[in-house]
């Protein structure tokens, strides 16, 4: 069976920068609040009208320029993003259509912070099943669009951030690439973290009454994600290492979704990771969901921290609760 090799890895953020100071002069928090609870010094945002496809294309084009890999060589197209352009149809094809003109799958997956993980899981089981040899994973997300930048809105606004990260995975005979893939749900937790409208279970599906109600906004109960988060982060990269015959001693870099560096620092403590070991980029780009695990991986690749023969591992929890784990030799 052969295996899903990350051939190239590459990711694009807004250039505009917001800082804690910015924020505090449009909600009561302070640069000193948000530093200590969450790792966040400032994060990108996008300039309104600045359309999330472009951010993925950019990312795409600079990870298929690195694989050394044509977009016609595209086999699928996996996108994860919680904030799509559009109600429908999602942006996995716009993205197709800005790459290739070749009628290629194009899937989109909501799965929140775990969004990437679910999206690599589709993508190598296409490449194993021998369905598809060349596939495109992206994430991407502008949740400055939806952020509730009030008062009433500061435990979400602070953390949520945009921009878009993409790898190619190229099936291969080769024993590096993709070992293991681990993921899970727990809906019972739905609504710990949630934006409950628009929605097909209203008539109608957005309204006046819905905006004046701040249903539009997330609501998050901070403290229940965060306990869950550092359980089940830890448990799942044990059990994901477990499914490839391996254990935490033999992982060369850990890159956690970056949620809150307190979480982060929780799953480094637990699995027992020195601080070379566990990759947090947090404090420049904050919560970017879908897209944190292929920037902050892209980050890794281009500064020389994963070199042939490492083992890296990609743990995320969020929203649903979702959350999972994936294993790869590179
Ligand atoms: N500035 C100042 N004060 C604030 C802010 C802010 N930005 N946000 C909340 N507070 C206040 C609260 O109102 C509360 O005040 P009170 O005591 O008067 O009621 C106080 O700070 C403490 O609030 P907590 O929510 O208990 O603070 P906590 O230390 O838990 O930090 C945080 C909040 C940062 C949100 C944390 O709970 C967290 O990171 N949770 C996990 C987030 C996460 O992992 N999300 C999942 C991924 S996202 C996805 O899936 C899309």
């Amino acid at each position: 069976m052969p295996r899903a090799a990350i051939l190239g890895t590459g990711h694009s953020v807004p250039e505009r920068v917001v800082t804690n100071d910015e924020l505090a002069q449009l909600m009561q928090t302070s640069d000193e609040w948000i530093r200590s609870r969450t790792g966040i010094q400032e994060r990108r945002w996008v300039e309104p009208g600045t359309s999330g496809i472009d951010l993925a294309r950019q990312a795409s084009v600079r990870a298929l320029d690195a694989a050394g890999v044509d977009a016609d060589e595209l086999d699928a197209i996996i996108y994860a993003t919680i904030s799509p352009e559009h109600y429908l149809p999602g942006n996995g094809v716009y993205l197709q259509h800005a790459l290739t003109t070749r009628p290629v799958p194009a899937l989109d997956i909501r799965a929140q912070c775990a969004g990437f993980i679910y999206a690599l899981s589709v993508a190598d089981a296409y490449i194993r099943a021998g369905l598809y040899r060349t596939v495109l994973v992206v994430g991407q997300e502008i949740q400055s669009a939806w952020l509730d930048a009030t008062t009433e809105g500061r435990d979400t606004a602070v953390i949520f951030a945009d921009g878009a990260g993409a790898v190619v995975l190229r099936a291969t005979e080769e024993s590096r690439g993709i070992l293991a893939i681990d993921v899970h749900t727990d809906g019972a937790h739905a609504d710990k973290l949630m934006i409950e409208a628009p929605g097909a279970r209203y008539r109608p599906k957005e309204s006046a009454a819905h905006l004046a109600a701040r249903r539009f906004f997330p609501v998050m109960a901070g403290r229940e994600v965060f306990r869950h988060a550092v359980a089940r982060m830890p448990e799942s990269v044990r059990e994901t290492l477990a499914k490839s015959g391996l254990s935490v001693a033999d992982l060369t870099l850990l890159i956690p979704h970056q949620a809150n560096l307190r979480i982060s620092q929780a799953v480094q403590k637990e699995l027992g990771l020195r601080d070379d070991q566990v990759y947090n980029n947090i404090m420049t780009y904050g919560n970017t969901t879908s897209a944190t695990i292929p920037i902050a991986l892209d980050e890794c690749v281009r500064a020389g921290r994963v070199c042939s023969g490492d083992l890296v591992v990609f743990t995320a929890f969020g929203s649903g609760f979702m959350w999972g784990s994936a294993v790869v030799r590179w």
